[in-house]
C-alpha cells in the first residue's frame, strides 16, 4: 500500500523523482503508448460505438485503472514514486508551485502557447510530442486563457456535484438535463450560462494539449485525474447507500445498448469491470 500526496506538499526531492520517472517512461516510448490508449478510447457521444472512458458512467473506473497502469509503470522505474493529486479548488492560479520550473513548468508563450520553462519544454529536448496529429509537436498550454478568461472550479461548484446522491442517469451521456454525480463532476451538466464545469473546466483552463483526446501529452493530466479519482471516494463516503449505475446490462431496446457499460461488464482495453474498481483499499490511499 502506498500514498498519493497532495502535490503542494511534495518535497523538492519528491518532485525531482516524479519528474525523472516520467521522463524515463517518455524516453523508452512507454509514455507515448499511454497517450495512444487515451486517444483510442476518447469517443464522444455524437459518434457510434462504445463510450468507455468519457461521457459515460465508466468515466471514473476507466480512469482509475488507467492511472493505476501508469503508476505501476512509474513505480517500476522508481518504487518511491506515486501520482500526486492537484486540488484545483485551492491551487488555482498560474502562480501555484505546480507550474514552477522545478516541477511541471509554466504556461505557453502568447504567440503559439509553446511551453518554454521546466522539464517538459521543447527546449529541454526530453519531451517531443509525437501522438496527436492536429496538435503541435511541442507541449502547449494556455493557463487560464488570458484572452478569453476562464476560472478553475470553485469549492461550491465541486460540492454541487458531490451532493448529488445519484451516481448517473439515463441516457448516460453528456446531456446536461439529467444531472447525476458523474455528469456533474465530469462536467457536461452545467447551468445554461456555463459550458464547462469541474473536470472539463480544468482541461479547458490548462488549454493546449489538455483540451483534446491526447491530453495525457501534458503530465498535469495525471495529477488532475488523481484528484478526480479522490473525488469519487469523497462521493462514495457522502452517499454510502448509493452506488455505480447502471447496475444491470441495458436491454436491446435501449438507445444506449452497447454504448455504455454496467457494473459487471468488462472495460476495454483491460478485462476489468467497474465493480472491481469501486475501491482502491489495500492498493493506495490519499493523504489529506
Ligand atoms: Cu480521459
Ligand atoms: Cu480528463
Amino acid at each position: 500500500m502506498y500514498t498519493r500526496q497532495n502535490q503542494k506538499n511534495l518535497t523538492t526531492s519528491q518532485k525531482k523523482r516524479f519528474v525523472a520517472a516520467v521522463l524515463e517512461l517518455k524516453r523508452t516510448g512507454e509514455y507515448d503508448e499511454f497517450v495512444r490508449v487515451h486517444q483510442r478510447w476518447f469517443r464522444p457521444d455524437d459518434e457510434d460505438g462504445l463510450r468507455v472512458g468519457h461521457m459515460s458512467p465508466s468515466f471514473f473506473p476507466w480512469h482509475r485503472r488507467y492511472l493505476l497502469e501508469f503508476e505501476r509503470a512509474l513505480r517500476q522505474i522508481d518504487p518511491a514514486v506515486s501520482v500526486p493529486y492537484w486540488d484545483w479548488t485551492s491551487e488555482n492560479t498560474p502562480a501555484a508551485s505546480l507550474w514552477a520550473e522545478d516541477f511541471l513548468g509554466g504556461s505557453g508563450r502568447d504567440s503559439d502557447h509553446k511551453v518554454m520553462t521546466g522539464p517538459f519544454a521543447e527546449g529541454s529536448g526530453n519531451w517531443p510530442v509525437t501522438v496527436g496529429v492536429t496538435e503541435a509537436r511541442y507541449l502547449s498550454r494556455n493557463l487560464g486563457r488570458p484572452h478569453n478568461p476562464i476560472s478553475l472550479p470553485t469549492r461550491a461548484e465541486l460540492q454541487w456535484a458531490i451532493n448529488d446522491p445519484v451516481y448517473d442517469a439515463s441516457p448516460w451521456d453528456s446531456r446536461a438535463s439529467k444531472g447525476g454525480f458523474r455528469n456533474k463532476l465530469e462536467g457536461w451538466a452545467a447551468p445554461r450560462s456555463e459550458r464547462w464545469r469541474n473536470h472539463n473546466k480544468v482541461h479547458q483552463w490548462v488549454g493546449g494539449h489538455m483540451t483534446g483526446g491526447t491530453a495525457p501529452n501534458d503530465p498535469v493530466f495525471w495529477l488532475h485525474h488523481s484528484f478526480v479519482d479522490l473525488l469519487w471516494d469523497r462521493w462514495q463516503q457522502a452517499h454510502p447507500d448509493s452506488g455505480y449505475l447502471p447496475r444491470r446490462r441495458l436491454g436491446r431496446a435501449d438507445l444506449q445498448y452497447g454504448r455504455v457499460l454496467s457494473l459487471d461488464e468488462p472495460m476495454p482495453p483491460w478485462d476489468v469491470t467497474p465493480a472491481e474498481l469501486l475501491s482502491h483499499e489495500g492498493v493506495y490511499r490519499y493523504e489529506a
